[in-house]
């Protein structure tokens, strides 16, 4: 479907059957992209997750898709990123029908509580003046047990979803609405994702755990503010987080 995909997009597309991260890839040439250029690639060597983690990126059928975007206001504008694009996927996999999603402060998103698909945002630039953007996301097609055997943690697929889009299909309208939540992003911050973020939040309201290296913090779950940090109610009154080295859990 390589030509299909060329075709579909509005703006560049890379295509590469084999790459070792399609984030790498953008990083690597961030100079000469334009805001929604994409990478795709039908396998990952070196498919990365957070913090030096791996994302485990079997050939075949699962998406492998990067996008570039610059943006203009410097890095400070940056924090919270990772949610509006895990909103953005939420919106489009409900597009095509598909039902029991949920979103992991600060990058997951969950399909009957298991991790369906991952998001990645990495930058580099000035700090003030310009900030290059690369957001990475990896979604689960249709995963073998022999593929899913290499997955520390338990994981879906969209093959157990009633309705499966074409991985292209999926890709067009991923950067369609990545396009369409970025540009909201710029103008109005993540104030405008907030109710979006809340009726997929699967942590809403419950009892979690922070994990801060060898610290652990306890609290019921009160969603994000208007900066993307977590909201936790603890025994000293609401408290917030922010993203970087936190894991959230459940208690
Ligand atoms: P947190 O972000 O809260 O620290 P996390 O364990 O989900 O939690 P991430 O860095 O977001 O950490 O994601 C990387 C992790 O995702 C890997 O360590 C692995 O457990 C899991 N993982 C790797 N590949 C896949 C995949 N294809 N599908 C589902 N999960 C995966
Ligand atoms: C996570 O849950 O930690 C994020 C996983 C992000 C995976 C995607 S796959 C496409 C892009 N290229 C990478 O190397 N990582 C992201």
């Amino acid at each position: 479907d390589e030509t299909l995909l060329k075709e579909a997009v509005t703006q560049r597309c890379f295509y590469y059957d084999e790459i070792p991260s399609t984030n790498a890839f953008l990083l690597k040439h961030c100079e000469e992209l334009s805001s929604g250029d994409i990478c795709v690639a039908e396998y990952q060597s070196a498919g990365r997750g957070r913090r030096g983690r791996t994302w485990v990126s079997p050939y075949g059928c699962h998406l492998y898709c990067s996008m570039y975007w610059n943006l203009s206001q410097g890095m400070a504008q940056a924090t919270g990123l990772s949610l509006v694009v895990a909103c953005s996927l939420v919106k489009v996999l409900n597009n095509f029908g598909i039902h029991g999603l949920g979103v992991k402060w600060p990058n997951d998103i969950y399909l009957d509580n298991k991790k369906l698909a991952g998001v990645l945002v990495e930058m580099n630039g000035q700090a003030d003046t310009e900030c290059h953007l690369v957001i990475g996301i990896g979604i689960n097609m249709s995963m073998s047990r022999a593929q899913g055997d290499k997955i520390d943690q338990p994981w879906s697929d969209l093959s157990q979803s009633r309705v499966v889009p074409s991985k292209t299909e999926l890709t067009i309208s991923l950067q369609r609405q990545l396009n369409e939540d970025l540009t909201l992003f710029e103008k109005e911050g993540l104030s405008a994702f907030l109710i979006r973020w809340k009726e997929a939040d699967i942590f809403d309201g419950k009892h979690v755990k922070l994990l801060m290296g060898e610290q652990r913090i306890d609290g019921v779950c009160k969603g994000i503010d208007k900066t993307g940090s977590i909201l936790l109610k603890t025994d000293k009154g609401v408290e917030s987080f922010v993203g970087g080295e936190i894991s959230l859990r459940s208690a």
